[in-house]
């Protein structure tokens, strides 16, 4: 008897600590607003992700972090590591500010060949590109507060160690001079770094990732330029068997529907110069939540791309308690031939379809426009659309609180309307209604697709040709659903599937 009571006690004794680490995460990952299906960090303020690189089965995701307090301050590399792009585990802070500064955005490669020298036969490094902000040096009026440096990982990007002769780039006196996104340029063997400066992008090129030769500057004057340039990337894809070179360059303010957005350029690159083959302007998210968007490098063909659902308007204010900010879902990048331009498309990953559960029987009720109740608060919507005329998705709660999603057939502009969605009034840009043009010429038919997680919705109109994402904060959660449809709008194929929470 003696010997079952002290079983039962050693049991209950090993059992602790899981019960408390899913006490944790219940308590933790489950407080209002908090997302469950996008990464955001335990605690404290997020933004830009940074040296996105995937290494030996593992994606690597550093961001922006502020690690005492709910605002924008001394920036650190924090870090988070997942299998499946899905699921996140976040660790220990991976790069803390130093004599040369705060650590600013920037990228991180898999140094294969060695090149840089960090590494020895048995370990290859992992190496960070970053930018060195020297918080003194801005305040006293310098030109030269912002230069580039290095760290390395040898244990396959878990720890790091500061390259000691930082800084490898130094700043020419150039006020805004940061974001390193460097690649392996392999047709030459040679690293290039893409570096926002200011009002253009400069291309840098280096043997060794520690000495870097200028190359060229691209976009004085071209592109969207309501704003400073940042978080630049340049990267290959394929369409119809020819390689075309898509050149991100984010800007804050300027965005098509007021502060931070992500543009980009498609053209080609030689290796010294990117020259782009159409001059309109082009976003890669038309809402007002997505900035600061890059590709994870060493992911073979597959651009992976991943931004910060927030916007500088108002990222310092939005109303949560215990962290503030988090990533868009990670997306898939591709290319697309339309009306003669080539423009980029965004769609969800394959991965989210892990976390997917079984499909919900819609009834009529959402296509008679009786809308459906009880929602789970993370989803997927996708639907397709003969016939195009206006129609519109309202998510919505018991206290009449709601966002609404939709297209304007006389305008062919879709559009998120958050003016009713709950708590606006914490920054007045955040209640304006974002619109952004139908870029697919297709007038017969349209899909969407639309992820809503508990305070946000990311719209994926035309194959992805057409990007929304949006953030909101309901009092009480959207557990509603109202599709409502001009007359002639034929719905097809329409699907909702709720989102196991990644947490
Ligand atoms: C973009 C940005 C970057 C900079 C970082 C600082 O959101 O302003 O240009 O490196 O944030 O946190």
């Amino acid at each position: 008897m003696k010997k079952e009571i002290m079983g039962c006690l050693l049991g209950i004794l090993l059992c602790i600590p899981c019960f408390l680490k899913a006490q944790d995460t219940a308590k933790i990952y489950h407080e209002q607003y908090r997302p469950q299906i996008h990464f955001s960090p335990q605690r404290h303020w997020i933004n830009d992700p940074n040296g996105m690189v995937f290494y030996k089965g593992t994606y690597h995701l550093f961001f922006q972090y502020y690690p005492d307090g709910t605002t924008w301050g001394p920036m650190h590399w924090g870090h988070a590591v997942s299998q499946d792009l899905m699921h996140w585990k976040e660790l220990p802070i991976a790069l803390y500010p130093d004599s040369l500064g705060y650590i600013f955005s920037g990228s991180a490669v898999a140094d294969s060949n060695n090149t840089s020298g960090f590494g020895n036969k048995e370990k290859m490094p992992l190496v960070a590109i970053f930018t060195n902000h020297d918080p003194v040096g801005e305040k006293e009026g310098k030109n030269d507060f912002q230069n580039q440096s290095l760290a390395y990982s040898l244990d396959n990007g878990f720890s790091w160690t500061k390259y000691s002769k930082n800084p490898v780039l130094r700043n020419p006196g150039i006020r805004d001079f940061r974001d390193p996104k460097v690649i392996w340029y392999a047709m030459e063997k040679k690293w290039v770094m893409t570096l926002a400066t200011k009002d253009r992008i400069t291309f840098y090129s280096s043997p060794d990732l520690k000495s870097w030769k200028k190359e060229s500057e691209f976009g004085e004057k071209l592109g969207a330029h309501g704003g400073v340039w940042e978080c630049p990337d340049l990267f290959p894809m394929k369409l119809n068997g020819k390689t075309y070179w898509t050149l991100i360059v984010n800007v804050n303010p300027g965005g098509p529907n007021g502060g931070s957005a992500t543009q980009y350029f498609i053209g080609h690159f030689d290796g010294n110069k990117f020259t782009q083959i159409d001059s309109t302007i082009k976003w890669l998210d038309y809402g007002p939540d997505e900035y600061a968007g890059v590709t994870w490098s060493n992911t073979g063909a597959r651009r992976i791309f991943l931004g910060w659902m927030s916007n500088w308007e108002y990222a310092n204010q939005v109303p949560t308690k215990k962290w503030r900010n988090a990533m868009t879902i990670p997306k898939e990048l591709g290319l697309k031939k339309v009306g003669g331009r080539i423009l980029l498309t965004s769609n969800p990953l394959k991965e989210l379809t892990g976390i997917e559960r079984a499909p919900v029987n819609l009834n009529r009720n959402l296509l008679t426009g009786k809308g459906i109740k009880g929602l789970s608060s993370q989803f997927v919507l996708k639907f397709n659309i003969n016939k195009l005329n206006d129609y519109s998705i309202t998510l919505s709660n018991d206290v009449g609180e709601a966002l609404i999603i939709g297209y304007d057939n006389a305008k062919n502009q879709y559009f998120i309307h958050r003016a009713k969605s709950g708590k606006i009034d914490f920054n007045p840009a955040f209640s304006k209604t974002a619109f952004s043009p139908r870029l697919s010429n297709n007038s017969l038919e349209a899909n969407i697709k639309i992820v809503v997680d508990v305070s946000s919705i990311e719209l994926f109109a035309d194959d992805g040709l057409t990007v929304m994402t949006s953030v909101f904060f309901p009092t009480q959660p959207f557990n509603q659903l109202h599709l409502k449809k001009s007359k002639g709008v034929i719905i097809k194929n329409l699907k909702l599937l709720p989102l196991k929470s990644i947490w």
